[in-house]
């Protein structure tokens, strides 16, 4: 599917529930928000359905996000499901990685392709404080988990807040594409919901801390993934480092994807509240042909760019949190 400015849109971001086991200080406040009805959360047919939908629309990819996907049940069944749909070519995953261990398993054997894992710090206290939860360990064995499987790609998230991450700490996360077959990518922090009260590293200054202590960036020009990454390769190391700095190099030009919130909400841009609710199309009876027509008039209207500068304050914006947009 083609959006008005041209640009090829195959990617979609399905959030499949807006709970999650942590409560990041940029995401979700400490007594939680106020959450989705069950009966409002898209059942797994439903997903299964817009799925098929957009796979005709030309949806290729397929990124499961949250909240915290795994804490929905019985998720291998959904990612099954959904690589069985034609055109479908891959389906990935980004988790905090606290349940990944356990799942691991099941969600390889379900066929998923990749799996990306958020985590900020490799400090235990820097994470608890961060997180609300005592549990790097766990995220740590889930990687070491996913890491057994060859025929799956790990990432890991990291999100470098100034309050918890100093030049040691991010060296320490960089390091950990040098010891292990992963790839690690640096996010700055977008002004959206809670991510407006804390302040991150720009793109520029943790690539002068890799730099000094690594070695040159070299920048890496195939694909990795299918998203607004870009990489480098470092002498020595296994794995690639990585940005995602929506605020310093915007990447809305070649934005080639749109996102499902829990509740069936199609949204045409991370930013903004405009695009069109599924949910009630699928549950009141409309045909596959309308529904099919609400999605492309949806992707068609995709609006240009973000404007985290705010020079397009006419424009409404979404009032939703992270937690409940799936990043
Ligand atoms: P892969 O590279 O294929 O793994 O995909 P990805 O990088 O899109 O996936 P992931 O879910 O790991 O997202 C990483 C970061 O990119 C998160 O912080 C997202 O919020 C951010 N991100 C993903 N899509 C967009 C987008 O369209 N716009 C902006 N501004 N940020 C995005
Ligand atoms: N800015 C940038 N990244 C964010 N994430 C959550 N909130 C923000 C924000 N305001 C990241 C998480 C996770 C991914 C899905 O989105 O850390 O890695
Ligand atoms: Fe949960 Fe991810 Fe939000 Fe952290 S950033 S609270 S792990 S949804």
């Amino acid at each position: 599917m083609i959006d008005q400015f041209k640009r090829n849109i195959d990617y979609i971001r399905i959030s499949v529930t807006d709970r999650c086991n942590l409560r990041c200080i940029y995401c979700i406040p400490e007594g939680g928000v106020r959450l989705v009805p069950h009966e409002s959360i898209l059942t797994y047919e439903e997903w299964i359905r817009l799925c098929q939908y957009l796979a005709k629309l030309g949806i290729k990819k397929v990124k499961i996000t949250g909240g915290e996907p795994l804490v929905r049940k019985n998720l291998p069944f959904l990612i099954g499901e959904l690589t069985k749909i034609k055109g479908i070519e891959q389906v990935t995953l980004t988790t905090n990685g606290v349940l990944l261990k356990e799942q691991m398993k099941d969600i390889a054997k379900a066929g998923l392709n990749a799996v990306n894992v958020s985590l900020d710090t490799l400090s235990k206290g820097e994470f608890a404080a961060l997180t609300r939860f005592d549990v790097l360990h766990q995220v740590l064995d889930g990687v070491e988990e996913a890491l057994k499987y060859p025929s799956i790609r790990v990432k890991l998230n990291c999100v470098p807040l100034k309050s918890y991450n100093d030049k040691a700490g991010i060296l320490n996360m960089a390091s950990f594409a040098r010891e292990h077959n992963l790839h690690v990518r640096f996010i700055e922090i977008m002004p959206l919901g809670y991510g407006r009260e804390v302040i991150g590293y720009a793109e520029e200054e943790i690539k002068e801390f890799i730099g000094s202590e690594f070695g040159e960036l070299i920048p890496f020009k195939e694909e990795i993934g299918n998203g607004p990454s870009h990489y480098y390769s470092l002498k020595g190391f296994q794995g690639k480092i990585g940005f995602i700095s929506a605020v310093s190099h915007q990447f809305c030009d070649n934005c080639n994807r749109i996102r499902l919130t829990s509740e069936g909400f199609l949204k045409n841009c991370l930013q903004y509240a405009s695009g069109v609710n599924l949910r009630e199309l699928l549950r009141n009876g409309t045909s596959d042909s309308e529904i099919m027509e609400a999605i492309k008039s949806s992707i068609y209207g995709k609006p240009k760019r973000h404007t985290f500068d705010q020079t397009l304050k006419h424009i409404e914006q979404d009032k939703r949190i992270m937690s409940q947009i799936g990043g």
